[in-house]
Order: C-alpha cells, then structure tokens, then sequence
C-alpha cells in the first residue's frame, strides 16, 4: 500500500493557511485526504510521496494533450519572454480569434475570458441584454460554474429533494446565496423534448435563454437523446429565446468545433474553457454577431484584468497547432472506446454491475445495475459508496481518476496506458467483491 505521509504532512499544514486546505471546493475530496503533487509528465502525474499515477483526471479536463506537453510549454516560454500581459490588443490573440472564428461554427464574434464560470455569466448577461427578458432555463445535473445565479438547481441530496419533474425545487449548492437569484433560472429535468417545448411556450415571454452542456458531462456523462439538441434549438427559434451551448468539456474535445460541430446543432452563444490551453487559464464567450454585438457596443458589459495574457493565449495557439495538425480526435475515440470496452469486460468478469457510457473521449463508469440513464434523476441509480471505495483502490494501485465518476482521454494516452488500466481495475473490481 502507497504511503501518502508527506502530503498528509502538508495537508495539515495548508489547512492552517488554505481554506480547507484548498483552493478549490472539489479538490477537497480526495482520499484519505487532499493529495500534494510535484510533478505531471505526459499521462503520469507524482505525488510528494514520490508515488506516480497515470491520470484519467487530466486535471478536470484541461489536459487534451497530457500533462507538460513540450510544444505548449515552448510556445508559453516564448511568448512570455515578450511580456506577460500587455492589457491591450496585441497579434496573437488576434490570430486565435480568427482560428477560432474559422473553427467554432457559432463564433461569428468572441470575447476571452479567464473561466468558464466567468465566460457562462457573460454569456447569461449578454442574452438578458439582447432579448430584454430575465430569467434562463437550464437543466439538472448540469454545471455551469459556482456563481451565485448557477449555484442553485444542479442537482440535490436525493430524487425526493428534486420534487416533481414538471417543476423541480431549485435547490442551493450553497449557503449564501442572494434571495433573488432563485428568480433568474427556471429548472427542468435533461433529455425531455416535450417537457422542455412546453415550458418554453409557456414562459417564453420571461425566457432569455435556454442553456445546456450538449452533452451532460457533469453527471453521468450521458449523451443527448436523438433529437433532443435539434428540438430544443427549434423550440427556441420558434419563441425568439436564445440557445447557449455550454462547451466547457465538450469544446475541443468532441471535435475542433466543439459539440456543435459534432452534432450539427449550432447554438446563439457558446462558452469553451478547459481544453482550449491545456491548462493554461482562458475561456472564450462567442457567437452570433447579432448577439455579440450588445457585447461589441458595451451594452452588456464585458471585462477582465488579466484577459487574454500572453500565456492563455499562447498555449491555445500551440494546442490548436496540434489538433489541427496531428488525428488527435480519431485518437481520443479510439482509445475511449478501447478503454470503455475494457472497462465492461472486467467488470463482467468480475462480476460487478456496473454502467459505462459516453462519446469516448470522456466518459462515466458507475456501478449500478440499471441499464440506461438519460437524465439526472437517473444518476441516484449509481452506488456512490462503492465508486469511492473503487476510486481509492485504483489511486492505491497508481490511477488516478475523478470521485465522480467522469474520465477523460488525453491523446498522450497510448493503447499500453489502457491496457495497463483495464488491468489495474479488473484487480480492483474483484478486490471489492
Ligand atoms: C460544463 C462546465 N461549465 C462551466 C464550468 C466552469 O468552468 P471553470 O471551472 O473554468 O470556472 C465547468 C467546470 O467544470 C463545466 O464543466
């Protein structure tokens, strides 16, 4: 069995210091406590007690071409020797706007950001601005950052707390919260074309926009029912409501044009973060012109110190260089497909329920003996109980994967890093016998 000392070590310590020994709410999770690393290195990650995992975290996401990849480090080295952040336009980022432009179907007009929190509330602002109406439809399960207004109506503790599905609670993630942002979202559960058509008949008059993650990677990672992206978007055209397609894992992952693109649904606006920088802090708000345009007039304000820095930007141009250049897409694919079968094979051998599904380059495992889950409700199906006793088994034996249940694919990751993980799991799917 690892020993994780050090990091408990310094796990104290920072909790005399961090918040919670953090800087982040889901990196309070882990086990038997929040780990230190010191190093990433391709598909490999080290901890301060020397022990090394090969990572399906890809850090939440961010890490499409694996940790410390040598053409984005180079290209941030370089760009940085000429300054960090001039706060004021420069090439570079011009040239990853029109890439952009040219890439993402809906991008007829962009803005950067830092998060994807950031560039989501951006996104809300400008389509109350444009459309003169105040409240936004989204879905449960989805995660839209942990602002006050989207920190609300994720999901809840259990499918009674959700209430009826034709009107669900919208239930606080957090205490603190405005009373008033319980007026900005109206709820409803994911993947129910007519349920989704009539609420927004009903409340178009009060309905700015309508906002999904086009595949709901936050729970389940469950892939939207045929139809369901195109009936939403000809339900919103037929109320004058706009579309938001929160792209923050589908962008750049499911192909260079986002989810978009993949599913030939394209959305008013759209939000992109994660993989754009492999790691590198930027996120994009963009869109059609007429509704960037609010944004373009300062009508819908839009703002940021450190937009745009030299190292953003940098690493999104080295990242786009490779997926433009490299099969990276047919990559990511393949192997989670590959890493999907594997992973039902050994649970079937060793005898353990469990569903896994998604479109391959992220996708969920969680043991359940229910066969198919298309919206949030369906999700308390998953034994949660048992995935973290899987989770800490599998960082015991060197992988390193996300508590709730979502893995990514990085095209670092050979065909051998699959195999070695289907292995180390058929070993810990029996452990847990
Ligand atoms: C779909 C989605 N939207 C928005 C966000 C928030 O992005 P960030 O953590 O960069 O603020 C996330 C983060 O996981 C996400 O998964």
């Amino acid at each position: 069995m690892p020993s994780y000392d050090r990091s408990a070590a310094l796990h104290e310590r920072a909790c005399r210091v961090l918040a919670g020994g953090v800087s982040s709410e889901f990196r309070r999770f882990s086990q038997p406590h929040p780990l230190f690393y010191t190093r990433g290195r391709g598909t490999r990650i080290t901890d301060a007690d020397g022990n090394e995992y090969l990572d399906f975290t890809l850090s939440q996401g961010p890490l499409i071409l694996g940790h410390s990849h040598p053409e984005v480090l180079a290209r941030v080295a370089d760009s940085c020797a000429t300054g960090q952040l001039f706060a004021g336009q420069y090439e570079q980022e011009l040239e990853l706007a029109e890439r952009l432009q040219r890439l993402i179907p809906c991008a007829e007009r962009l803005r950067f950001a830092l998060s994807g929190s950031e560039a989501d509330h951006a996104a809300f602002r400008a389509a109350r601005c444009l459309t003169g109406r105040g409240k936004i439809l989204r879905f449960e399960g989805h995660y839209h950052g942990w602002l006050d207004n989207v920190a609300q109506g994720i999901g809840g503790p259990s499918l009674e707390a959700l209430g009826p599905r034709e009107h669900p609670n919208l239930l606080p993630w957090s205490k603190g919260l405005p009373e008033r942002v319980r007026d900005e979202f109206l709820v409803l559960p994911w993947n129910d074309l007519a349920l989704a058509e009539k609420t927004i008949a009903e409340h178009a008059g009060e309905l700015a926009a309508v906002v999904t993650e086009p595949v709901m990677c936050n729970n389940g990672c469950i892939l939207p029912r045929p139809g369901f992206l195109e009936g939403l978007r000809a339900a919103c055209d037929r109320h004058g409501v706009l579309l938001i397609f929160d792209e923050v894992i589908t962008g750049f992952r499911l192909a260079l044009g986002g989810a978009q693109q993949y599913f030939g649904v394209i959305p008013d606006l759209a939000v992109f973060g994660k993989a754009l920088a492999n790691g590198y802090p930027i996120s994009v708000l963009c869109g059609r012109e007429k509704v960037m345009d609010v944004v373009a007039r300062g009508e819908a304000i839009h703002a940021g110190t450190m937009n745009s820095g030299q190292s953003g930007v940098a690493a999104a141009l080295a990242v786009l260089d490779v997926l433009e250049r490299e099969p990276v897409h047919e990559r990511l694919f393949a192997l989670g497909r590959k890493l999907m079968a594997g992973l039902r094979e050994a649970a079937q051998d060793a005898g353990q329920e469990v569903l896994v599904q998604g479109p391959g380059p992220m996708l969920h495992l969680g043991f359940t003996s229910v066969k198919e889950v298309h919206e949030l409700r369906d999700c308390f199906a998953y034994d949660k109980a048992r995935y973290a006793a899987f989770v800490r088994g599998m960082q015991d034996r060197g992988v390193r994967l996300i508590g709730r249940g979502l893995w990514y694919v990085s095209a670092a990751h050979s065909e051998a890093d699959v195999d070695a993980c289907v292995a180390t799991t058929a070993r810990v799917f029996r452990e847990l016998n």
